[in-house]
């Protein structure tokens, strides 16, 4: 079997991985209201075991682990190294969580160990979905729950859509990305979601709409929020990774665009995006490998 998501392990072992650390305060700030929309939508309960997949620095590992409390526990898995280690190192030691470095999608986990299957955007990364979600069923419980958040697709997605929209005409065009490539908006079409999911074995699949808004930049002023915004967009996310080997000229126009755009953007001390994920539920029925062999 060809081995899977060789660039992403690459990826988020490099510069994604070295970012997301350097920058893990502000992203854990960005993105916290939907992963506290995923868990609310969860409810995680005192003594419950929770697979956290993709977990990144274990903000939402750390979250749940306070809902599942010390009769509970919380496994973080994720393919970064940095992150990983960041994750380790943040977790009080006290706290009914452990991580471990490993592809979610064919990691070892203990069969059937697992009541809550959960994401803050990490399971959209996955060369092949659908196994992948039929190898993390495995680890679910029968009458296991999943929730993950992720996003809807780019279009929807003003953090992303204006400042690429800004940059068109600065940056010489890209191909036209694969909406359905391993990345943040692979999940963005939510028959696709569905199918990936009923594939692998669940059912009771609900995926509803959520929206929030995003401090893109935060400062002192409005001025340095938008440096801040403006610094933010060329160091992670897709427009970093569309203007990482461009020359300075390019990149210094690239700056400008950016900040015209962001400057007419919302915010007091922040500059504010509009957001669009799912909340994505699902349900175990099967006993772990009986789906899997139909
Ligand atoms: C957008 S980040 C989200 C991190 C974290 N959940 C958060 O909300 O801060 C995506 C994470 O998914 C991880 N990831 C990507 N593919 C993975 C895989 N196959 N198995 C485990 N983790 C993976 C990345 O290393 C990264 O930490």
């Amino acid at each position: 079997m060809a081995e899977r998501n060789i660039y992403q392990v690459a990826d988020w072992n490099g510069q994604s991985g070295e970012r997301w650390v350097a920058n893990q305060a502000r992203l854990d700030a960005m993105v916290a209201v939907f992963g506290q929309a995923a868990i609310d939508a969860v409810a995680p309960a005192p003594g419950e075991r929770v697979l956290d997949v993709g977990c990144g620095a274990g903000t939402s590992s750390l979250a749940l682990a306070a809902r599942v409390g010390a009769s509970g526990q919380v496994l973080g898995v994720d393919i970064s190294e940095p992150l990983i280690g960041r994750a380790r190192a943040l977790a009080p030691p006290d706290a009914p969580v452990r991580f471990q470095l490993a592809d979610a999608g064919s990691a070892e986990l203990p069969e059937g160990a697992f009541d809550i299957l959960f994401s803050r955007f990490g399971v959209m990364f996955f060369d092949d979905p659908a196994g992948a979600f039929a190898h993390m069923r495995c680890a679910l419980r029968p009458g296991g729950r999943v929730a993950f958040v992720c996003w809807r697709g780019a279009a929807e997605n003003d953090w992303v859509r204006l400042p690429m929209g800004a940059i068109k005409g600065i940056v010489p065009p890209a191909a036209q990305p694969d909406p359905e490539a391993p990345g943040p908006f692979s999940f963005g079409d939510r028959e696709r979601v569905a199918c990936i999911l009923a594939a692998a074995g669940f059912t009771d699949i609900a995926i509803m709409p959520f929206d929030a808004s995003i401090p893109l930049g935060e400062g002192e002023t409005r001025d340095a929020a938008i440096d801040d915004a403006v610094k933010m967009a060329l160091e992670v996310g897709p427009l970093s990774r569309a203007l990482a080997d461009q020359p300075d000229g390019i990149r210094a126009s690239a700056s400008a665009a950016l900040r015209a755009v962001f400057a007419r953007q919302p915010g007091d001390r922040s500059v504010m995006f509009d957001g669009a994920a799912w909340i994505v539920m699902a349900r175990n029925q099967a006993a772990a490998r009986e789906a899997l062999a139909m």
